[in-house]
């Protein structure tokens, strides 16, 4: 959209060079590197649906590149166009990623859930929906968006892919901090939890004990907090445990792409230990 509803101007778009060259929401150089690496490391991608002109794609290895009962996660970006580290973040843990342990893991993979909302460097998608609320009992009154639509329809099987633990790659470009949305079966988090806050402590300071959107955050956590997120409704699906990790948005690019990447392997590592 051109003009946000009260007819005044957008802000600009949020976008950063990126240190390989280039810009952070330059969608072909993201999809070719993001094939490339994903490629190499044994995952096929399967187009889940189109929204605004974009296709979501969800990525996974053969069902025989680990043992079957090996742990089933999901991890998912991009919902948020200008926070554009998770979706490179992804990139590199993918460069990263040990062999050993993703041989150890069914791992699914969501990169860039809003494609148009990247491209524009834009919080909101084209026509200006949140991509991720709206969705499972906690949807409240928010109708899905777009793209939150493409996944409904796959929801049997992204639950069935997130049954061991399911992460969701945000940042916030309005708070100088890092902090975890975390949802687990207890009350108190756990060392899940307590495990990716500390990965974000070594990149970041961490959220002061306070409220954050009008939610209790403590140790950097945010826990329990059902919104009608991604992450909320793969929990309510079933997902083991589930978070959202959060960078600071307008910090260093570089650093939060190697924080997020960061995050990832320890959400990995924590889920499924050698
Ligand atoms: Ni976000």
């Amino acid at each position: 959209m051109s003009a946000p509803p009260d007819g005044g101007t957008l802000p600009p778009p949020d976008v950063w060079p990126r240190p390989e060259g280039g810009a952070s929401n330059d969608l072909a150089a993201f999809e070719a590197e993001f094939a490339a690496i994903a490629t190499a490391r044994g995952f096929a991608p399967e187009r889940l649906g189109d929204a605004l002109g974009h296709a979501i794609t969800r990525w996974q290895r053969p069902a025989d590149a680990a043992p079957d009962g090996a742990p089933r996660l999901l991890i998912a970006s991009g919902f948020h166009g200008n926070e554009s580290a998770g979706p490179w973040g992804l990139v590199l843990a993918l460069r990263l990623l040990p062999q050993a342990l993703l041989a150890r893991v069914h791992l699914s993979l969501l990169p860039l859930v809003s494609g148009s909302g990247f491209t524009a460097g834009r919080r909101l998608n084209a026509l200006g929906q949140n991509p991720n609320r709206g969705m499972g009992g906690h949807g409240g009154a928010h109708a899905p968006s777009a793209e939150g639509e493409v996944l409904l329809r796959h929801g049997e099987r992204l639950a069935a892919a997130a049954r061991d633990g399911v992460l969701a790659c945000h940042e916030d470009l309005t708070r100088p901090w890092a902090y975890v949305y975390s949802f687990e079966p207890q009350a108190t988090p756990g060392p899940f939890s307590q495990c990716l806050v500390a990965a974000g402590a070594r990149w970041f300071t961490l959220a002061p004990d306070g409220d954050v959107d009008g939610c209790t955050v403590r140790g950097g956590l945010i826990h329990n907090h059902f919104d009608g997120s991604f992450e909320c409704w793969m929990t309510e699906c079933g997902a083991a445990v589930a978070a959202c990790i959060e960078t600071p948005g307008r910090a260093d690019f570089a650093r939060r792409t190697q924080a997020q990447a960061a995050m990832v392997l320890e959400f990995l590592a924590q889920r499924a230990p050698g």
